[in-house]
C-alpha cells in the first residue's frame, strides 16, 4: 500500500469553513466513496483510495486508541464526534472535525460507515492533540498488545470521569451542549 511509502512532511493543510470531507466505507471500513474535497486535501486520486481500507490517510501520531473508540462507537450504532490528524498522500498533514456513523438497510443491519469531516478551530485542535500526545505516550511505553490497554487507561484519565461526548463538546467553540 501507499501509505508505507509516505514521508511525512510535517506540512499543516487547510481547507474552507464551507467545506465538508466525505467517505463512505462498507462494514469492514474500506472506502467505497470519497468526495471531490477528500480527493483534493489528501492528495490522492480515486483510484488510489476506492477499495482501499480507510487508514490509508491514518498519521502515525494518532493514538490507536481514538480508533478504537471510533470502532466501538460505531458498531455499536452510536454517532462519533472527534478531531483527527490525517496524512495526505504527499505527505502533508490537516486536522478535521469528523462524524462518523453507521448506515443500515430497511432491515436495521449495519451497511456501512460514513464520514463528515469539516475544518477545525485551532484552539480545538490544540487541546485535543495536547490530549491525544499523552494518550500516545502511553501507548508507546508500552510494547506489544498492552498498549492499547495502556492507552485506553491514559485517555480514561484524561477524561476525569467525564464521557468522551463531554469532552468532545467541551473543547467544540460554539457549542451549545
Ligand atoms: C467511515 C470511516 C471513516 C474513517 N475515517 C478515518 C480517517 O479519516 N482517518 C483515519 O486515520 N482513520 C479513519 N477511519 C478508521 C480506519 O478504519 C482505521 O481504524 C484507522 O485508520 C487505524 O488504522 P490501523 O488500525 O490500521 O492503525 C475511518 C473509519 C470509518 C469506518
Amino acid at each position: 500500500m501507499r501509505q508505507s511509502t509516505i514521508q511525512v512532511t510535517g506540512v499543516e493543510r487547510k481547507f474552507g469553513a464551507n467545506e465538508l470531507i466525505v467517505t463512505k466505507t462498507d462494514p469492514k471500513g474500506v472506502i467505497t466513496y470519497a468526495n471531490d474535497v477528500f480527493l483534493r486535501i489528501s492528495a490522492f486520486t480515486e483510484d488510489e483510495v476506492i477499495g482501499k481500507p480507510h487508514n490509508v490517510i491514518r498519521h502515525p501520531d494518532m493514538p490507536k486508541t481514538l480508533f478504537k473508540l471510533l470502532w466501538d462507537t460505531v458498531s455499536a450504532r452510536r454517532e462519533l464526534f472527534a478531531y483527527v490528524l490525517n496524512l495526505a498522500g504527499d505527505g502533508a498533514q490537516y486536522w478535521v472535525l469528523a462524524h462518523v456513523t453507521a448506515s443500515f438497510d430497511d432491515r436495521g443491519s449495519i451497511v456501512g460507515y460514513h464520514s463528515n469531516r469539516r475544518s477545525p478551530s485551532p484552539r480545538a485542535v490544540t487541546e485535543a492533540k495536547a490530549v491525544y500526545d499523552r494518550v500516545l505516550a502511553a501507548e508507546r511505553a508500552t510494547a506489544g498488545r498492552d498498549a492499547l490497554v495502556a492507552g485506553e487507561r491514559a485517555l480514561r484519565q484524561e477524561l476525569g470521569g467525564s464521557s468522551w461526548d463531554e469532552f468532545f463538546w467541551s473543547i467544540t467553540p460554539g457549542s451549545t451542549r
